[in-house]
Order: structure tokens, then sequence, then C-alpha cells
């Protein structure tokens, strides 16, 4: 495994849209790892595939604290219900957080490396982290959803 370099706002990559994957093959597994390797060295709760530079519909986020990940290739958001308001950041925005309007409970179906379809529900932050990631491969930062930014005040608590 190797860590990869995170793409900062600012670079184009970050508002394309990302192509399916096609074949889950050796070069998928090795992205699949290098995401982990770097979603841990950046404490990260998820990692989406153009945030290192790779327009695939590729996205990892972070299930417990003890390093497991769930992997999501070509996920699609399928239901959702209710709303919540909470903080959220994002590692291509260092330093940044706002308040975002995301959905409480969300549905999402996706296949993992070997190309098995896998469906999963979150709740709360999982939910967000859901929709946050998945946004990434249509271009789409958090702060199209936030509601208002924090300040310097709130970020030092
Ligand atoms: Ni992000």
């Amino acid at each position: 495994m190797a860590k990869r370099n995170i793409v900062f706002q600012g670079d184009p990559i970050l508002s394309k849209k990302s192509r399916k994957v096609e074949n889950f093959d050796e070069r998928l597994y090795q992205l699949l790892d290098d995401m982990k390797e770097t979603l841990i060295d950046q404490n990260g709760v998820g990692l989406a595939a153009p945030q290192v530079g790779v327009l695939r519909r590729v996205v990892i986020i972070m299930e417990h604290e003890d390093g497991d990940v769930i992997e999501l290739i070509n996920p699609e958001i399928i239901e959702t219900s209710g709303r919540q308001e909470n903080v959220e950041g994002c590692l291509s925005c260092p330093g940044e957080y706002g308040i975002t309007l995301r959905p409480m409970k969300v549905k999402v179906k996706a296949y993992d490396r070997y190309g098995k379809e896998h469906i999963y529900t979150g709740e709360e932050l999982l939910a967000r982290a859901f929709c946050h990631e998945i946004d990434h491969l249509d271009g789409i930062l958090f702060k199209e959803h936030v509601i208002r930014m924090l300040d310097d005040s709130e970020l030092e608590n």
C-alpha cells in the first residue's frame, strides 16, 4: 500500500463527474488499499477517489475506530428519510467546517471490490458520510449543502 496525495479545493478535478468502475481487478484493489492508508493517515471519516486524483466511482468510509472501512464501488443512494443538521468538513477543504442539511437515514446500493452487490443503511454520521462522499463522485463539495459556515470562534471549540 502507499499513501496518495489529497487533491484540494480549487483543483478542477474536484468538480468533475467520475466514471463508473467497469473492471473489478488488481488496479481497483490497489486504489482501495491506497485510499484506506491515506484515510487512516489523515484521520478522516471518508474518502472519494477524485480526492486522490482518480475520476472513478469509488468511495471508502471508516466504519469503526479500529480501522475497518466500508468500500463502495459505483454507489447509488436509493432511499432517504428524515433530516439532520450537523457539522461537516472535508479533507479537501482543510480548516473549514459548516452546518449542512442532510437526510437522517440513507440507503445505498453499491458493489464491493469483488463486484458483489450490497445494500447499506446509514443513520446520523454514516448517513452524512454516504451523502458527502457520493457527492464527490458528481463533483459536488459539502459547501453546496451548507446552511452556514462555522466562524473562527466556533472552530476553537
Ligand atoms: Ni469530502
